[in-house]
């Protein structure tokens, strides 16, 4: 079967990869030749992700049988409609079912009107007065988001990226400026951790919960990236989540696909909660319609049930089952020194593939070119994978050590230390 993956960063490796291993014939669209990607294509396409009509040339050119959406820009822009409009059923939501990750104020709001537990407090602005009084009525710290789509970096919340409602006020005005609209949220104290599922829009099938490092630094300092490293144990559980919070954290994610085709927004595809584990419950942070970056590099590797029969029961509307082995995984990402804020470009890297694959580690390239040229961003994931998180972090920083460059990854993803930390913070939360 003839399989069009649109997208080429480390999440798009993973998935290229489980696809070639369940015996998918592979063909590539990104803005950038991705050097591992590029081995495992029959053929390789060049053009911007959201290029929906070059993107759909090449699919019809090629003779694509199905297609699998990678990251979020082309979801926003209707890849998914325009494909299946053209007869290429594809893994991924509509455009007005992406609106779940694409419109906060629309996830917001199918919560509410769905009472889906795991809510928080919320309300949309166009008038900066009005949010103004709000907040100063309101009295807690809160959270002020973009409506849209920002790579995860407009997000400022109040005792981290502002220090105090004053200038959640000064930020929200800006954004009213700016987009017309703004979303403000009560603050949520916690751990957070990333659930994602399959589903075909009725059927769920969860995969192993896994933990994002957001921040550019050891010990959770610096400004906030796509995902500096992520760890998923071999229980599919994290060490902070109990039986209870999974269980309340999956029936979130049931009833808002349950919602969305009562709404009839039917949404298929990979839905990813990302989750504040709260002293109560968890509590839906943000919604994304695809699978995470890095986290995508955690669940991937260690599918048992073929990617590609997964993918055609999401689009028949037959899925069946997604099973994962009971392996737990560290992945380590690569970055240019500089990154987020001001990432050294076009200076090239060595990669000693031989001796990390030695190590027992796995590679994943993303923003890097063929000649191993930094392209700005996430460059490429080294992934630790083994029978506990201990064995699987060692072996992630083996296999770092034979990449050099300028280039700088957080040490700490993964570590006794960091997952002690996280485990000490919901204990001291939940007066334990
Ligand atoms: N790791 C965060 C994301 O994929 O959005």
């Amino acid at each position: 079967m003839k399989v069009l993956l649109v997208g080429a960063g480390g999440r798009e490796s993973a998935i290229a990869e489980a696809l070639v291993n369940s015996g998918a014939k592979l063909y590539v669209v990104s803005k950038h030749v991705n050097p591992g990607i590029k081995k495992l294509a029959q053929e390789y396409g060049l053009a911007k992700e959201t290029d929906i009509g070059k993107v759909l040339d090449f699919a019809l050119n090629w003779g694509i049988d199905l297609a699998f959406i990678g990251p979020e820009a082309p979801l926003e822009k209707g890849i998914v409609d325009i494909l299946e409009e053209n007869g290429i059923p594809t893994v991924g939501p509509s455009r007005e079912a992406a609106q779940l990750e694409t419109n906060k104020a629309f996830a917001r709001q199918i919560m509410e009107k769905y009472k889906i537990p795991g809510r928080k407090l919320f309300k949309v602005f166009n008038d900066a007065k009005e949010m103004s009084d709000w907040i100063d009525e309101f009295g807690k710290p809160v959270v002020v988001k973009p409506l849209g789509l920002t790579g995860g970096k407009g997000v400022k919340v109040v005792g981290y990226q502002l220090k105090d409602n004053e200038e959640a006020k000064d930020y929200a005005k800006k954004l009213i400026e700016k987009d017309g609209k703004v979303l403000i949220e009560e603050r949520t104290d916690g751990v957070e951790f990333t659930f994602q599922v399959f589903t075909d829009g009725k059927e769920i099938f969860p995969m192993p919960l896994a933990q994002d490092y957001p921040h550019a630094y050891d010990g959770d300092v610096g400004p906030i990236t796509g995902g500096m490293g992520s760890y998923s144990c071999e229980n599919h559980y994290l060490p902070f989540v109990t039986k209870e919070d999974y269980e309340k954290a999956l029936n979130t994610l049931k009833k808002t696909i349950k919602a969305m085709r009562k709404e009839g927004i039917p949404y298929k595809g990979i839905l990813y909660g990302q989750f504040m584990l709260a002293k109560d419950e968890p509590k839906i942070i943000e919604f994304n319609a695809r699978f995470g970056d890095p986290e995508a590099m955690n669940v991937l590797p260690i599918l048992e049930t073929p990617l590609l029969e997964i993918a055609q029961g999401i689009v028949d509307g037959a899925l069946k089952k997604a099973k994962f082995q009971e392996k737990a995984t560290v992945v380590k990402y690569i970055a240019p020194k500089g990154y987020p804020e001001n990432p050294i470009r076009g200076v090239q890297i060595q990669v000693n593939e031989a001796k990390i694959r030695e190590a027992g580690a796995k590679i994943y390239y993303a923003s890097i070119d063929e000649n191993l040229t930094l392209l700005g961003s996430r460059a490429l994931a080294i992934v630790g994978i083994a029978d506990s998180i201990e064995e699987a972090e060692k072996i992630a920083s083996q296999g770092i050590k034979h990449v050099k460059g300028e280039i700088f990854y957080r040490r700490d993803v993964g570590t006794k230390e960091s997952i002690e930390k996280r485990v000490r913070i919901m204990k001291e939360l939940r007066g334990e």
